[in-house]
């Protein structure tokens, strides 16, 4: 398997006093696990929410508190802790932080810290909705992304202080997915790419429906990879039960035919498309108004053909778009791959085995065969989010 994106970065995690604060301790602790080498830096506020020896037991480091400390490794820490860095993420940022980051002062050991490095800064603020929704802080928010930071929205919700609205603290899943993507080469930064992924549903009655084992884990994959590396990214999803990557946008759809329209509306200002979703090729010719008792179903179901979606884009496509479609088979991988290849006019094929049981459907793992019109590979055996990137890197070198 690959390893994380965080393993061997240097991240200095900077934390404000808020009562999110706690939720940080977490997050150090995810990011050690994950092999990062986390340095945290807690404000005199901070301090009084959540205590040094809390943030120095998760993150398996020494936390830096004052911005001129006696022994010989703090006398520099100032200038020492932002250069080395390889990311920042202030979190929780409360609004007196982000005040003083917009006027770009370094009165303490984080400002300093933040304007001595040259490394992303990610900035998720929490505070009261009120706080958050005053325009000083909107013009600070606006100066802090003019300046080039990186600054997660809060969500809305209940506060600790009872009161509703946006400024809760952003979850980790998100937060998780901005770290990596400015950590990550963003060899797909301008580029809009369209990911369809996971199963249809063709419906019967308002009870029945045929559909596929399709988990959707791969597309997803693929969704998520894509934003890392700097992609704006459109998912067009059939019914599955993973959450929308952060970052991404997802478009939900049940029918073939939904997602031929969500498909086509989106297309023609995508310069990638990868269909990895698996597509009903039929739908019952008859669509039931009302749910058919079981004595009157018909032994023999009618079925009527799906417009074929990738051979649709195939014969629109235009010069430079890049088109990738899935292909599952249980025999003749190649052959049966290469023939799709041609027929529906694409630049990559990728082959998944279905006939095993750690590959293809479900699956946490994958293995496929690559087909392009220069040749074929084999990759290896690994993660989804593995095959992902592998295929990612391939799709990268045939964009114009
Ligand atoms: N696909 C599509 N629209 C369909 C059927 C498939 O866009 N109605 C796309 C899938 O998203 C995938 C590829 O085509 O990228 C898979 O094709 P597949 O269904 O395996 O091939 P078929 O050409 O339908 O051939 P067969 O089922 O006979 O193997």
């Amino acid at each position: 398997m690959a390893q994380s994106v965080f393993s061997g970065k240097r991240i200095v995690i900077g934390v404000c006093g808020s009562i999110a604060a706690f939720k940080v301790a977490g997050w150090a602790s995810e990011l050690a696990k994950d092999e990062a080498l986390v340095s945290v830096v807690m404000t005199g506020s901070a301090r009084e929410f959540v205590t040094p020896l809390t943030f120095a037991a998760l993150s398996g480091n020494e936390v830096h508190t004052a911005m001129f400390g006696a022994g010989r490794e703090e006398v520099m820490a100032h200038i020492s802790i932002g250069r080395d860095a390889d990311a920042i993420l202030i979190a929780p940022a409360t609004a007196n932080a982000m005040a003083r980051l917009a006027a770009g002062m370094a009165d303490d050991l984080l400002t300093t810290a933040v304007l001595a490095s040259r490394a992303r800064v990610l900035i998720c603020p929490a505070m009261n909705p009120r706080m958050y929704d005053h325009p000083a802080t909107r013009r600070n928010l606006q100066m802090l992304r003019e300046l080039g930071y990186w600054v997660i929205d809060p969500e809305s919700g209940m506060m600790a202080c009872k009161e509703e609205g946006e400024g809760r603290l952003a979850e980790w899943d998100t937060v998780r997915e901005h770290l990596a993507r400015s950590l990550t080469p963003q060899d797909l930064l301008g580029q809009r790419v369209l990911v369809t992924a996971g199963p249809t549903r063709e419906p019967l009655d308002p009870a029945r429906f045929l559909s596929n084992r399709s988990s959707g884990k791969m597309g997803y994959a693929l969704a998520r990879a894509a934003f890392r590396r700097g992609a704006e990214v459109i998912l067009v999803s059939g019914p599955t039960a993973l959450p929308c990557p952060a970052g991404v946008t997802r478009e939900n759809v049940r029918t073939a035919c939904e997602m031929r329209e969500r498909v086509l509306a989106h297309a023609d200002g995508c310069s990638v498309i990868v269909k990895a979703a698996a597509v009903a090729d039929y739908r019952p010719e008859i669509l039931h108004e009302h749910k058919v008792k079981k004595e009157q179903i018909a032994k023999e179901l009618v079925l009527e053909k799906n417009p074929d979606i990738l051979h649709e884009l195939g014969r629109r496509k235009r010069p430079g778009q890049v088109l990738v479609g899935f292909a599952a088979e249980s025999r003749d991988l190649a052959d049966e791959g290469l023939k799709k290849l041609n027929r529906k006019n694409l630049d990559l094929i990728a082959v998944n085995d279905i006939g095993g049981a750690r590959t293809g459907f479900e699956a946490e793992t994958n293995q496929i065969l690559l087909i392009s019109r220069t040749g074929s590979e084999k990759l290896p055996f690994t993660s989804k989010a593995h095959t992902a990137d592998l295929l990612w890197d391939r799709i990268v070198r045939l964009l114009p």
